[in-house]
């Protein structure tokens, strides 16, 4: 009764210039591994969940990609959405297609865009989280001890009790601001949501019901056994609230539960997340190019895609530089928030 829901939908705008609409970072090795992130959180989770019962949900525009970067998951657990409308929509779409295959289905949902070094914990937690489910309706979520005042995270605060694996969960704020960010973490009270989900289909589709009805109602108009779910999609998207999961749901919802969990996690998500787990040189540059020479330069992330090209740079500290054929970035490593504004500003450029 497990399943597995990929969201692939995202185009990583906060890592511009390397991450794009035609090819977000999802689909890249982003940091040369040999797999892409995709690529790694299938080979994570398919070590406990079967091929079959593995869905990606994703623009249209990438479905291609994905048939190319996993093979062995078939075209119809590949699911393209026409309209980008954030996490609420394919979450509760996901939840009523996999319902309609098996009224008993749990399923983890995962970003695909993760890195998760600590691959058996991470099994553990996930084995724990579905064992949960089967008695109680729960929305699951696995926590991180936050290490900085974040500001691109979920935090949660939860109900502590020695010795318990998982705990209720008091507050959800997703995306604070960095004054509150600050005291959260001053507070030792909260965790970062890591953005993974366990739930049954059936649990999280009343959660809809309740707090995002009006979604959940155009979502019932489509019939998932009928052939013509795709184009009974295609109507209803546009119509559909651009919202995120965290914020219809999680944030308002009593029956979430947080499993502490210490994966070696990182939303590879940001620059600084980049930087954070890059090699670094004596300096604490992160330089991906022997052609780079820096001179009195600390704390710099520098990315350049065409390593032929000679860059010097002199006198810059933590800073990100990156450039790619189409664009050049230069922005201070703590200001790697605001490249989703810089994008959204350049479109208005055009
Ligand atoms: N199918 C689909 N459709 N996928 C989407 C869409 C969409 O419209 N929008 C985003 N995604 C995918 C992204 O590709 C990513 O894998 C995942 O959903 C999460 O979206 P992000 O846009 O990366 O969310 P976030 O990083 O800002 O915030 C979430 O993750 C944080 C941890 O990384 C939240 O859950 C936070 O609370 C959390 O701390
Ligand atoms: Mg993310």
């Amino acid at each position: 009764n497990h399943y597995c829901v990929i969201m692939a939908g995202g185009i990583g705008s906060r890592f511009w210039p390397m991450s794009t609409k035609k090819f977000p970072k999802q689909f890249q090795d982003i940091l040369g591994v040999g797999r892409t992130m995709i690529q790694q959180t299938y080979d994570r989770i398919s070590q406990i969940i079967p091929d079959e019962n593995i869905f990606v949900i994703t623009n249209a525009e990438y479905t291609e990609l994905v048939e190319q970067q996993l093979p062995k998951i078939s075209k119809e657990n590949i699911v393209g959405e026409p309209v980008m409308k954030n996490t609420a929509a394919c979450n509760i779409y996901m939840a009523k297609k996999i319902l309609a295959i098996n009224e008993k289905a749990k399923i983890i949902v995962l970003p695909a865009d993760h890195l998760i070094l600590n691959e058996i914990t991470f099994l553990k937690k996930v084995e724990y989280a579905f064992s949960v489910i089967e008695e109680k309706d729960y929305l699951v979520t696995l926590g991180i001890t936050p290490t900085r005042p974040d500001t691109g995270y979920g935090y949660i605060q939860f109900i502590k009790k020695d010795k318990e694996e998982i705990a209720k969960v008091k507050t959800f704020t997703e995306k604070p601001n960095l004054e509150i960010a600050k005291t959260f973490l001053e507070s030792g009270d909260f965790l970062w949501n890591a953005g993974i989900f366990i739930w049954s289909a059936k649990t999280i589709i009343s959660s809809f019901e309740k707090y995002l009805p009006e979604m959940n109602h155009l979502f019932d108009s489509c019939d998932y056994n009928a052939k013509n779910e795709k184009d009974c999609i295609a109507l209803i998207y546009p119509k559909i609230n651009k919202i995120s999961i965290d914020n219809g749901i999680l944030e308002k919802a009593s029956n979430v539960y947080v499993i502490p969990s210490n994966l070696g996690w990182s939303d590879l998500g940001t620059w600084t997340s980049v930087y954070t787990n890059a090699q670094k040189n004596d300096d604490n540059n992160a330089i991906n190019s022997k052609n780079v020479l820096t001179y009195n330069s600390k704390g710099n992330v520098i990315r350049v895609k065409n390593q032929n090209k000679a860059v010097v740079i002199d006198n810059l500290k933590n800073y990100i530089v990156v450039d790619t054929d189409k664009a050049l970035l230069i922005c201070p490593r703590d200001h790697d928030q605001l490249i989703k504004d810089y994008v959204l500003d350049l479109k208005n450029l055009k």
